[in-house]
């Protein structure tokens, strides 16, 4: 069994105990271990006294107890998680955590200190998105040419409600609060300085390079105006909040800052909470990231699986994921089986009653017919084009089969499933 001790039992930590709990039968299965939250620490144990782990007011009394095997830190802060994990780390213990604050400023020292003990922090960039593993590993053959997104879905959400629905700053600032997706000091997102830390952790796994946030550009969102959103709108742009990593020579250039984005390109249609960041690799090309940025159960997902990697003790992977099948196993759905919205092209004799007779065929199968156009094409000849309510599969088929036996239908019916 492995034993996690989860330092600060918020909006993410009391996620990751939820899915450690609730997701527990696939969990096992992937890791091949037990894995369960024996102790938390938070300020205030009233708000915690429905969960059924053990509390204290006292962290450092959980990175010093010699029964946890994985320290989780979800409490934020620089100096004082900092020092805790120094400490989780020199007691040999592993480290999961989702706090870019303190990466920011101490992720060399952090990474000397731990040395061949695993210390992750998936979570810390773009919540529930594996940009981390996808960049450290997946990417790991290419020169980083640039990368580029937005890091920060508090500042995301906030510009896409103030584009869509001319909403006030401090409003939307408010719903971003209590939605769980700010930092407990909200001038960490609007200020930029949420998205430079992520800008920077990223830019050591693409570059090696260790900058600290006072070094390079930030910007916030402070200043932008009902005024600029009109602006933008008129000229077909969209205002984001981009944190930029781009390669220049032998030197790189790091910034954060707000930006008019043209409507058409692909960032511009990322909203409301949701990241979105681009690598471009000298070899891959670019590649693209998307998902939800914060959040208590996005963030968490990311924690999770970074406890899941730990817990199977620097083995890799199965090779198909699962160390054991699913207690309740999963079966194949028959191909006939599933369900799904048509639309159907069929080529007809223009002739009294063909449409009756076709409906009818569609009212046999049990299928229902959302939407038809008919469009006269020659002489006495046409195209049917009919979109259906949902459907199964086989009867789909059979239709068509059936359909094609007629004479008044002129050549095989063309489907294509409406998604
Ligand atoms: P949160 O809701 O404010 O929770 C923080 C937790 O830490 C609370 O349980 C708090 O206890 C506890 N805590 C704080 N200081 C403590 C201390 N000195 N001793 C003991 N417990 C202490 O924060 P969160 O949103 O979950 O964020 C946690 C971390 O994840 C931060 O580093 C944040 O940057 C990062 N993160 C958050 C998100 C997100 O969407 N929320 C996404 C990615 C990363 P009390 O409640 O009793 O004060
Ligand atoms: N406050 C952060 C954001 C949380 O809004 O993106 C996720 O890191």
């Amino acid at each position: 069994m492995i034993r996690i001790g989860v330092l600060g039992v918020g909006t993410v930590g009391r996620a990751v105990v939820e899915i450690l709990e609730q997701n527990k039968a696939i969990i096992t299965a992937r890791s091949g271990e037990e894995i369960v939250v024996t102790r938390g620490a938070v300020r205030d144990v009233n708000k915690v006294a429905d969960l059924t782990i053990a509390m204290t007011r006292d962290p450092y009394s959980i990175v010093n107890d010699p029964e946890i095997d994985i320290i989780v830190e979800l409490m934020g802060g620089i100096d004082l998680p900092f020092d805790l994990l120094q400490k989780a780390l020199a007691n040999k213990k592993a480290v999961v955590t989702a706090n870019k604050a303190l990466l920011a400023y101490h992720r060399y020292e952090l990474q000397e200190s731990a040395g061949d003990i695993p210390f992750e922090f998936e979570a810390s960039v773009a919540g529930g998105i594996p940009i981390i593993n996808a960049l450290r590993d997946g990417l790991s053959a290419n020169h980083i040419l640039s990368l580029q997104g937005i890091m920060n879905g508090t500042c995301n959400f906030m510009l896409t409600k103030m584009m869509s629905e001319g909403a006030e700053f401090d409003t939307v600032l408010a719903e971003a609060q209590r939605l769980g997706y700010a930092e407990a000091d909200p001038t960490f997102d609007i200020g930029g300085f949420d998205a430079a830390h992520k800008l920077l952790i990223l830019a050591s796994i693409a570059y090696g390079i260790d900058a600290k946030p006072e070094e390079i550009l930030i910007e916030g969102i402070e200043g932008i105006t009902q005024t600029d959103i009109a602006f933008a709108k008129e000229f077909g742009y969209t205002i984001k909040l981009l944190g930029i990593a781009k390669r220049d020579g032998d030197e790189v250039e790091l910034r954060v800052h707000t930006a008019l984005v043209k409507e058409v390109e692909m960032i511009a249609k990322i909203d409301g909470v949701m990241n979105g960041i681009s690598v471009i690799g000298d070899r891959v090309g670019e590649t693209l990231y998307y998902g939800a940025g914060a959040g208590g159960n996005a963030t968490a997902s990311a924690v999770v699986a970074n406890i899941i990697d730990i817990a199977r003790a620097g083995k890799r992977s199965p090779m198909l994921g699962f160390n054991h099948p699913l207690e309740e196993g999963l079966r194949l759905k028959h191909r006939d089986d599933i369900y799904s919205k048509y639309y159907l092209r069929l080529r007809i004799t223009d002739k009294a009653g063909i449409l009756a007779k076709i409906t009818q065929l569609f009212a046999n199968y049990g299928i229902s017919i959302e939407a038809m156009i008919q469009r006269p094409f020659a002489q006495e000849c046409a195209h049917l084009l009919i979109s259906t309510h949902e459907a199964r599969e086989k009867s789909i088929c059979e239709l068509m089969k059936e359909l094609e036996t007629l004479d008044t239908v002129l050549e095989s019916p063309y489907r294509i499933r409406i998604v």
